[in-house]
């Protein structure tokens, strides 16, 4: 597998798109999409929990074919990474939710799609075809979940994912600081920086600002202008949420749930008990409770108190393809990725979006192939060792301060 395609010649790992993201989107679009909550903690540790793990590689296995398919609520996948819900991609490029749907099943990976989706979930049933996975919140409106639910089913789509970790909205800092604001809005502070990115001006001025379009009909009706949508998701974020509630939703889905957002083993098991199918071990990509631990922390308590009963899905942080074996090794069956596409698309579009997954791939197949594994299942704990004491000691020393604040520029 070749990543290293013509226009993308430069961009040689995820780290590259998302620099190259940062040049083609306005500062406040970009760090909507790359910020996280208050000191962003998470989000650094995300990237740094990788590096408290250590490969040890098996030699002369024969590994001229690597297989990285595996199944998933029955059906077969080409890699074991998806893509996870985003909401208002369309701010990264035009109708970007269509292009992840079609690079999703070009590539055979599987794709999740949004609530706060700016197409409309119908037209992207349509794009992904059969399989498709949707996520939903409980919103303070039942109702409103529960008709979302209901064109979602009818829509074709197979799998629902319920995101329970957002009782209220994450504090993410970076957003008032540019003035980031929905619907958009040009101001004193971010009006010259959005006039130096021409490109993504004129397609916003082409195809309109992105709004939640599954909500229109909701919101309207609750009174909300279309300029008030956002307002009235937001609105809609509802603290009093329980396991009741997760529970009448998993009943009524009739197929297969994942509840996504969870970190502490008691939850997973809760999840097992009502009747879930998997769940996403994840801290949002750092965007909700900063401070809350990256799912490598917790991933080999929860797999090992939770045996086969859930399929185990992680997100947070994964940006190669040696942190998907990592997670693979530690009792994962598969992770999601939050920005990594989102970087690819507003780069360019589909083919940013294709390039991420191709680079993904590639590094994955290469890892295996060096790590003496030939599938997925060849991949057990034996493949990995803890550092985390040993990384410690090594960034805690005062000669070696540079070494820490060397992976925390890396991380940033
Ligand atoms: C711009 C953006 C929007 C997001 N919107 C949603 C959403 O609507 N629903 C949801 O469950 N998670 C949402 N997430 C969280 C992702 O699904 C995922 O948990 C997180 O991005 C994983 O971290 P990563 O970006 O480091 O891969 C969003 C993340 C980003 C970056």
């Amino acid at each position: 597998m070749e990543a290293r395609a013509g226009r993308f010649k430069h961009i040689l790992n995820v780290e590259d798109m998302r620099r190259e993201a940062c040049r083609r989107l306005p500062r406040a679009i970009f760090d909507f999409i790359d910020g996280a909550a208050e000191d962003e903690v998470s989000r650094r540790r995300n990237r740094m929990q990788f590096e408290d793990w250590g490969f040890v590689q098996r030699v002369l296995n024969d590994v001229s074919r690597v297989d990285m398919s595996l199944e998933l609520f029955g059906r077969r996948y080409a890699a074991p990474f998806g893509i996870g819900p985003t909401g208002l991609a369309g701010l990264a490029w035009p109708r970007a939710e269509i292009l992840l749907a079609k690079e999703a099943v070009g590539a055979g990976i599987p794709l999740c799609l949004s609530t706060v989706s700016s197409v409309r979930l119908e037209e992207v049933a349509d794009a992904a075809g059969p399989g498709a996975w949707f996520q939903l919140y409980i919103f303070r409106n039942r109702d409103l979940s529960r008709s979302l639910l209901a064109r979602a089913k009818t829509a074709g789509f197979e799998v629902l994912v319920l995101t329970v970790d957002c009782a209220t909205g994450g504090n993410r800092e970076r957003d008032p600081r540019n003035d980031f604001m929905l619907p958009l809005k040009l101001t004193r502070r971010n009006v010259l920086d959005t006039l130096r990115h021409p490109g993504w001006l004129m397609r916003l001025a082409k195809s309109g600002a992105p709004r939640p379009e599954n909500m229109v009909e909701a919101a309207t009706g609750a009174g909300a202008s279309a300029q008030g949508l956002v307002a009235f998701m937001n609105s809609q974020l509802d603290p009093s949420v329980t396991w009741t509630d997760v529970a009448e939703f998993t009943a009524l889905w009739k197929g297969p749930v994942i509840i996504k957002g969870l970190l502490s083993v008691h939850d997973v098991l809760r999840a097992a008990d009502i009747g879930a199918s998997g769940v996403i071990l994840s801290n949002h990509g750092g965007r909700q409770l900063d401070g809350a631990v990256s799912p490598l922390t917790v991933l080999p308590e929860i797999r090992q108190q939770l045996g086969n009963r859930l399929t185990i899905l992680c997100d947070s942080g994964f940006r190669r393809g040696t942190d998907i074996i990592k997670a693979r090794a530690l009792g994962a069956d598969a992770v999601l990725m939050g920005r990594n596409t989102l970087y690819g698309a507003g780069a360019a579009g589909a083919a940013g979006i294709a390039h991420v997954i191709r680079i993904l791939k590639t590094e994955l197949e290469r890892a295996m192939t060096l790590l003496g594994a030939a599938s997925l299942s060849e991949i057990t704990p034996e493949h990995v060792r803890y550092l985390g004491a040993a990384h410690l000691a090594e960034v805690s020393a005062p000669a070696n301060y540079a070494v820490l604040q060397r992976r925390m520029e890396a991380a940033m």
